[in-house]
């Protein structure tokens, strides 16, 4: 055991710790002791790396797969209290924003840190708005996919091929090339996403309407027929509106991360998002929306519903569209999403998954099981309702939470360019394979006499939170 002296003298002030924002680790393998300075609710993780055994070694690491409980940035864009069901975008609470602003006007302030000036969004809305086509070999590149491709993998192509459109903007530190990736970026997603229905009905594009404001834009784009002119139900095109607002930006997300983690090489904006889109594509993130439509089908009536919350207490079934990995409470999206329902409801045909949905959650609510777990409806509770509603098919839900999330991305790609701290992403690994095996020649090699295809399927793994 190491003595008194030994260990007063072997305090190491991990960095400029200050009274009592430190934390005093004990090295048991050592006896030695370090002070490590807390900053924010964090330690450094590199503060670490300076408890060793020996002068030789590494040092220690922390070892935190998915990130569960590691900072990876500082960010001023998104705000979240899980416990409290609290959403602020640059300080301004989701509600108002949804309430008060239009979309362009929120992506504007995750972008460029404030709400904009009259003289300011007018600027902005005309950029986007002026943007909003895509260069027509873009479209040739669509007509390459098969009849059925998947909308979202076909985003992910355009929003990829994007980058070979704009070259100039690799030159990521210019603000005006940023400015105008930021511009086409949120003005061309939604004609890609357009596109990329249409492409999949085998319905000829239909080129943006710079009349429209920007849902009633993307509206047209997806349902325009042969009309001369589409004109959106103005409650619908509200709604969608809100539901954009609600899906801009919600801080170090897997798709966030993802934009973040490829930005960081220093890659342009279009590739950046595109890691992005890609996240995103995956079932655990942009996908629990369609799940809780065809949970709500398999309910297929209100009687029904006690029966399934059974199942549910008993594992055998999942709440879907309940529960969150931050949220602890009422997720705030959902609470607003509810108050747009009647609205789109009135001017669109009967569901009945409607009345399925509000009395599941009026009875889950009731039941100790959910709340004791803090179980709450998420956003993806009733936004699926609101795009069938809308008769937007499954597949273009995650299309569409691509467009606004793609203001989110890119206000977060900047913050990340312009902080000294960040450089490229590399995590560390703790290595399990083997070390200095020696080589065997092929005809050396001894193995399975049996020449043996693909290995058999592993057992699934049980499913991961968003
Ligand atoms: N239905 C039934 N039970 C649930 C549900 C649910 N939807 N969610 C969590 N639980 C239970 C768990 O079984 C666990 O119970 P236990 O303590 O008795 O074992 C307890 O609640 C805690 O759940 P965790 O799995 O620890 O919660 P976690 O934070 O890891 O998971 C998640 C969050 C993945 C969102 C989960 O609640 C879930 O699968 N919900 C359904 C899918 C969904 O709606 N996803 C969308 C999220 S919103 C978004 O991504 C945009």
């Amino acid at each position: 055991m190491a003595t008194e002296q030994e260990t007063a003298n072997a305090v190491v002030n991990g960095g400029a710790a200050t009274g009592s924002e430190s934390l005093t680790v004990t090295d048991n393998r050592t006896g030695q002791v370090y002070e490590l300075p807390i900053s924010d609710g964090t330690v450094r993780a590199m503060d670490l790396r300076q408890i060793k055994v020996s002068e030789d070694e590494f040092g220690l690491m922390a070892y935190d797969p998915a990130f569960t409980n590691t900072a990876a940035c500082r960010s001023a864009v998104t705000y979240i209290d899980g416990e409290a069901g609290i959403l602020e975008h640059r300080g301004y609470s989701i509600e108002e924003l949804c309430e008060r602003s239009s979309f362009l006007e929120v992506a504007y302030l995750l972008i460029f840190g404030e709400l904009p000036t009259g003289p300011q969004l007018d600027r902005w809305t005309f950029d986007i708005v002026h943007h909003t086509f895509v260069h027509e070999d873009l479209k040739q590149f669509f007509e390459g996919f098969r009849y059925d491709a998947h909308p979202m993998g076909m985003l992910l192509a355009g929003v990829g091929a994007l980058s070979t459109f704009y070259p100039d903007a690799k030159q990521i530190e210019d603000p005006e090339e940023r400015y105008m990736a930021a511009v086409r970026l949120i003005a061309k997603v939604p004609t890609l996403a357009a596109f990329s229905y249409r492409h999949n009905r085998g319905l000829p594009y239909v080129y943006p309407d710079n009349d429209l404001d920007f849902a009633g834009n993307f509206l047209s784009m997806m349902f325009k027929k042969t009309e001369a002119k589409y004109e959106p139900d103005p409650r619908l095109a509200r709604a969608l509106e809100v539901l954009f607002i609600l899906h801009a930006d919600h801080e170090q997300n897997c798709s966030t991360s993802a934009v973040r983690g490829v930005g960081s090489s220093d890659v342009d904006p279009y590739s950046a998002v595109a890691a992005g889109v890609a996240a995103l594509y995956g079932p655990l993130h942009g996908g629990a929306n369609e799940a809780v439509l065809r949970m709500l089908r398999r309910i297929e009536s209100v009687d029904n519903i006690p029966a399934f919350l059974e199942k549910v207490k008993e594992r055998e079934e999942k709440l879907m569209g309940f529960g969150h990995r931050v949220y602890k409470n009422y997720d705030p999206r959902a609470r607003i999403i509810q108050q747009h329902m009647d609205e789109v409801f009135e001017a669109t045909e009967y569901n009945a998954l409607v009345e399925i949905a509000r009395e599941l959650e009026k009875r889950a609510l009731d039941d100790e099981y959910f709340t004791s777990r803090k179980l709450y409806p998420n956003v993806d509770f009733y936004s699926g309702i609101i795009y069938e509603a809308l008769e937007i098919p499954t597949e273009m839900f995650t299309v569409i939470f691509a467009i606004p999330r793609t203001a989110g991305w890119v206000a977060q790609w900047m913050e990340m360019n312009d902080d000294p701290e960040q450089k490229i992403a590399r995590p560390r690994q703790i290595y399990t394979g083997d070390r200095g095996r020696d080589y065997v020649p092929v005809a050396d090699r001894k193995g399975p006499e049996k020449i043996v295809g693909p290995p058999a399927r592993r057992p699934k793994r049980p499913r991961r939170g968003a």
